[in-house]
C-alpha cells in the first residue's frame, strides 16, 4: 500500500518508515556534537539535561543554515525513495526544518499569550525567548504551507530519547473522516484549533516518535507539542510539496486517462471527475477538488466541495478564503478581502507554486 494510501487510512493521519540504516543516526549526532561542542548522546536522559538554551538555539540555527545540506544528505537517499515511490516531480526542493525544544514552566504552555512578529516579520511567542521555549499550538499545516497541496508530506525524525519529560510531538485521533477541525484566532495564530475541539480530542505521541524511525503525516493531520517540558528534545523535519497532481494516479491506484483528452477544460473537467471519485478514500482531496472547480468557475461546486473539508460548517467568508489561498498561495494572515473579491471577478494572476498551480501542471 502506498503511503499516501496509508496516511489517508490512518485516524491519526499518520504513518512510519524505518531509516535504513543506524549509521544515519550516528552521523547526525556527531554533527550536533560538532555544532554544541559537547558529546552528548542523545539517548540519555542524563545527558539531555545537559543541553542549555544555548546548545538549543545553536543546534535550530546551524541546521537550518551552515549545516542544511549536510544534513540533509544523510537522509537523502531513504525521503528520495520514499517521494519518487509516491509523487511524480522532475525536480525537488526539499529543505530540513529542525525541531529542537528547550524546556519551560508550566505557565508557558497558557496559549493566551499574544504573538508577537519581529523585525523580519517572523512571529515570535515572546520577543524575550526564542519559541524553542514555548510549546508548538495545535493546528493543521494547510494554511502554513500557503494551501498549496492537501497531500504534502512532512517527515519528522527524532534524535533525542522519547520520554514524557520532553515535550514530544502529538497527533490527534479524526472522530470520524479526516475534516479539518474548528479553529480560533485567540492571539493572532490564525490556524489554532479551537479549545473546544483541543481539549475532547485524543492526542497521542506517535510510536515513531524514535530514534531510527520516521514519522510521515500531511498538511491534514492534527499536531502540536506536549504541554510540559523538563528536558530538551531534538527532532528533524523534512518538508515535501508536490507541485502536480499525478501522485492521485500513482499512489491512489486510479488510471490516468487526461492525455487521452483534448481541450484543457475538458482535462480539467476530467480531473475534477477522478478527484471525486477518490474523496471518499482521502478526505483531504476535496480542497484540490474546490480549487479545481474553482478555475473551472463552477463557483457553486468550488463552495460545496470546500465546505465538505471542514467538520462544523465554516462561514462563507471563510470558504472564499481557503480557496484564495489555493490560487493565491497565501497563508491565512496573509489573504485580504480585496484577494477574495478579486479571485471571483477573474482579476487574478495564479501564484507559482500554488495549488491551483499544481492543477495546472496536471492538465498541461
Ligand atoms: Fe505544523
Amino acid at each position: 500500500m502506498s503511503y499516501i494510501k496509508k496516511i489517508a487510512k490512518s485516524p491519526y493521519r499518520i504513518t512510519e518508515v524505518n531509516l535504513s540504516s543506524p549509521v544515519l543516526l550516528k552521523k547526525i549526532y556527531k554533527i550536533i556534537n560538532k555544532i554544541i561542542c559537547k558529546k552528548i548522546n542523545f539517548n540519555s536522559l542524563k545527558d539531555l539535561k545537559k543541553l542549555t538554551l544555548n546548545d538549543i538555539e545553536k543546534i535550530n540555527n546551524d541546521i537550518r543554515g551552515r549545516y542544511q545540506s549536510e544534513v540533509f544528505n544523510i537522509f537523502k537517499k531513504d525521503i528520495m525513495k520514499i517521494i519518487n515511490q509516491q509523487y511524480s516531480e522532475k525536480k525537488l526542493n526539499l529543505r530540513i526544518g529542525v525541531q529542537a525544544k528547550y524546556i519551560w514552566k508550566k505557565k508557558a504552555s497558557n496559549s493566551k499569550r499574544v504573538l508577537s512578529f519581529d523585525k523580519s516579520g517572523v512571529w515570535r511567542e515572546s520577543l524575550n525567548l526564542p519559541n524553542s521555549c514555548f510549546p508548538t499550538r495545535p493546528h493543521q499545516d494547510l494554511s502554513n504551507n500557503g494551501f498549496r497541496s492537501s497531500s504534502i508530506i512532512i517527515f519528522f525524525i527524532q534524535l533525542s530519547k522519547k520520554t514524557k519529560k520532553s515535550s514530544m510531538l502529538e497527533v490527534a485521533k479524526f472522530n470520524s473522516k479526516q475534516f479539518l477541525e474548528k479553529t480560533y484566532n485567540y492571539s493572532g495564530y490564525e490556524n489554532e484549533i479551537a479549545k473546544s475541539v483541543n481539549n475532547k480530542k485524543k492526542w497521542i505521541i506517535p510510536s515513531a516518535l524514535k530514534p531510527g524511525k520516521m514519522l510521515l503525516m500531511d498538511s491534514m493531520t492534527c499536531h502540536r507539542s506536549g504541554k510540559f517540558a523538563e528536558l530538551p528534545r531534538i527532532a528533524l523535519n523534512v518538508k515535501f510539496q508536490p507541485t502536480n497532481l499525478f501522485y492521485i494516479y500513482k499512489s491512489l491506484g486510479l488510471k490516468n486517462n487526461l492525455k487521452k483528452i483534448k481541450g484543457k477544460k475538458d482535462r480539467l473537467l476530467r480531473l475534477a471527475n477522478d478527484l471525486e471519485s477518490l474523496v471518499k478514500y482521502n478526505h483531504g482531496l476535496h480542497f484540490e477538488l474546490s480549487i479545481t472547480h474553482h478555475l473551472l468557475k463552477n463557483y457553486k461546486l468550488s463552495k460545496k466541495f470546500m465546505k465538505k473539508l471542514f467538520y462544523k460548517q465554516p462561514s462563507n467568508n471563510m470558504c472564499k478564503k481557503y480557496i484564495a489561498g489555493g490560487i493565491l498561495r497565501k497563508t491565512l494572515k496573509e489573504i485580504s478581502a480585496k484577494d477574495i473579491k478579486n479571485i471571483y471577478k477573474n482579476n487574478y494572476q495564479i501564484a507559482n507554486l500554488s495549488c491551483a498551480q499544481s492543477i495546472y501542471n496536471t492538465i498541461q
